[in-house]
């Protein structure tokens, strides 16, 4: 079966199937592995042995969505993509750094709820992360790739989805369909801010300029603030300490500390942008 979605890494031409096996006209060859993902990294794409998230944060931010502190992120995006994606014939929805698969298998399931019929790929260079949401489902395309050089052809994507990952903005303008959206997730300001204060003796409060980064390339249509509180306890406690860089720069007795906590109150500050290609 020729899937006109996905291509060869190394010539770009388009991958054809038989069973799980994978092969592009000039004959370079990929297996489906027994958990049912397909790897399309190539060697010279990784730039460390084992590249992207390890399995401890993989492990750690799967406990932590699962928790479901995040769920209103999830939602929000997921009845925008329904809204988008309601009047188009099959359309290619793609994750592009989708860790563990939390939020593509809730977008693949209110998809399906909606009776949307779609073709849902994730794509992460991690492969914990796409062991992890193999384990998940089977109805999403699990990829390990690299964002850098997206195996996918270009102009196909109805919806490109990234949430907390790098923005190659390039990359996103050649992937996405002219009738496509993409929406990222991107923290802002005063996220988690009161574990920012514990760590950092004058904590800062920034954030990433989805919209100037994607100028020329994207007009912004639409923003949802998510600004809620939480109360983190027990186990998803420990998982969100563990997969979050402040921890990883706080010292050893402020991790001492932080680690020996019950609970901690923290502030959601999330922004949801739609673009759509200019
Ligand atoms: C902060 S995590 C976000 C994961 C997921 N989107 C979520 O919000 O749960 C960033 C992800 O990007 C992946 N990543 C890093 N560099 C990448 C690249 N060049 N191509 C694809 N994925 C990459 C990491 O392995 C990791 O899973
Ligand atoms: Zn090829």
């Amino acid at each position: 079966m020729t899937n006109h979605y996905l291509l060869c890494p190394v010539c770009q031409l388009s991958l054809v199937s038989v069973g799980k096996h994978w092969s592009c006209p000039a004959g370079h060859q990929f297996d489906e592995a027994r958990q049912g993902y397909l790897n399309l990294l190539l060697p010279q794409q990784k730039k460390s042995k084992q590249p992207g998230d390890n399995a401890e944060m993989i492990q750690a931010r799967q406990t932590f969505l699962n928790a479901g502190y995040y769920q209103p992120v999830s939602d929000t995006l997921n009845q925008l993509a329904v809204e988008h994606l309601f009047n188009l014939p099959n359309p290619h929805v793609l994750d592009l750094g989708c860790g563990e698969g939390y939020y593509t298998e809730r977008l693949q399931l209110a998809l399906q709820d909606h009776q949307i019929a779609s073709e849902i790929y994730g794509l992460d260079i991690s492969k914990p992360a796409i062991l992890a949401a193999c384990k998940r489902t089977k109805n999403i395309h699990w990829l390990v790739g690299t964002n850098a050089h997206p195996p996918v052809s270009p102009g196909n994507s109805q919806l490109i989805v990234s949430i907390f990952t790098r923005i190659m903005e390039a990359q996103l303008r050649a992937l996405i369909a002219e009738d496509g959206y993409l929406v990222t997730v991107n923290a802002g300001s005063h996220h988690l801010c009161e574990l920012k204060e514990i760590i950092y003796p004058a904590a800062r409060y920034e954030e990433f300029d989805v919209k100037a980064r994607l100028e020329g390339y994207f007009e912004h249509q639409h923003r949802t603030t998510l600004d809620y509180p939480i109360c983190v306890q027990g186990e998803a406690l420990k998982a969100l300490l563990d997969m979050t860089p402040h921890t990883w720069r706080a010292n050893a007795e402020t991790k001492a500390r932080l680690y020996a906590l019950e609970q901690l109150s923290l502030r959601v500050h999330m922004h949801v942008d739609w673009f759509k290609p200019c």
